[in-house]
């Protein structure tokens, strides 16, 4: 039997499985990469994963209305998510992430045979609470995936970097009495475990999870800060006032796609840039911000 693992995560979630000794990540089959953990509610059908977050990204007015982002975040909430005048439980909207993974991963592979995925081990951050955990448990009973066991994110991802060395005998024996932090940063939380290596296992010494930190929050203080300065400069009071339909999503992507760029060595700054941002004439219905 083959045994799975699925990272649903905030911002992006993936599903893998072993093969011999080795992990095989099945990544989106299109393109290559993780599935966004985002849902589109299109009238009667859903949309998930990379469609959804690109129709969220690319209409000029903004983003048209029915997006769920960072469903993740909603698991330990109590009441339902409102959605373009639905009402949607938390777990149901979870649950279409889950199914998405498991539909991809039945798609045949270049190397393999599509895979059916009914029992899983899943990671959470580290400070999830009995209610989350049900709460994604019983999503994932939802999407016909059993839960075998829950792992702690940054655990599964040192058990990740071990299985990926050449020689991961050689490594654990090298980790051998050692103590090791690691860090998992999401777009949700920034997860710590503290872990040490003793007799080839690996064991949980202590854990913090910060859910202030992720990136996420991020995208929404630079959107703040993009407003402020728009405002400042323009001298307009209420800046989410005038701003167009849709513009607060737009611009928030905006943001996420900015922060990323900053966060490479050799980039200094970079502008925010959106046409039709303010219902106002003039510059300043044009937002142009450098970052
Ligand atoms: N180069 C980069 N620089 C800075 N942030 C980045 C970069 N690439 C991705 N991110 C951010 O990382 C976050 C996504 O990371 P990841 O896919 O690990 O999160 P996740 O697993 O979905 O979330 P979590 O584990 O918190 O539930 C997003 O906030 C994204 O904007
Ligand atoms: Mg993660």
């Amino acid at each position: 039997m083959t045994a799975f693992g699925v990272d649903f995560g905030t911002t992006n979630s993936l599903a893998a499985m072993i093969v011999g000794d080795h992990a095989v990540s099945l990544v989106d089959t299109t393109n290559n990469l993780p599935h966004p953990s985002v849902i589109w509610y299109r009238g009667m059908e859903v949309v998930v994963g990379r469609e959804a977050r690109q129709n969220m990204d690319i209409t000029e007015a903004g983003a048209p209305p029915g997006f769920v982002r960072s469903p993740k975040t909603t698991l330990g909430r109590e009441g339902p998510i409102f959605v373009d005048g639905r009402t949607i439980d938390p777990r149901d909207a979870v649950a279409e992430v889950l199914k998405h993974l498991r539909t991809d991963a039945a798609l045949p592979r270049d190397d393999s045979a599509g895979q059916q995925i009914d029992r899983a081990v899943m990671t959470i951050p580290v400070n999830f609470t009995g209610k989350e955990r049900r709460s994604l448990r019983e999503a994932a009973r939802k999407a016909g995936v059993g839960v075998v066991q829950f792992v702690h994110e940054p655990v599964a991802a040192l058990y990740a970097y071990l299985r990926s060395q050449p020689d991961t005998s050689h490594e654990l024996a090298h980790l051998e009495g050692r103590t090791v932090l690691v860090f998992d940063w999401g777009g949700g939380t920034l997860d710590l475990t503290l872990c040490r290596i003793q007799a080839g296992t690996i064991m949980q010494v202590d854990n913090l999870g910060d859910n202030e930190v992720g990136g996420d929050r991020f995208d929404n203080t630079l959107r703040n800060l993009v407003r402020t300065k728009h405002a400042t400069m323009h001298q307009i009071e209420d800046v989410m006032g005038l701003e167009q339909p849709g513009m607060a999503a737009k611009l928030l992507h905006e943001c996420e796609r900015a922060k990323i760029k900053l966060s490479a060595r050799n980039t200094a700054d970079d502008i925010v840039f959106i046409r039709n941002f303010l219902r106002a004439e003039g510059p300043v219905q044009t937002l142009n911000c450098t970052m």
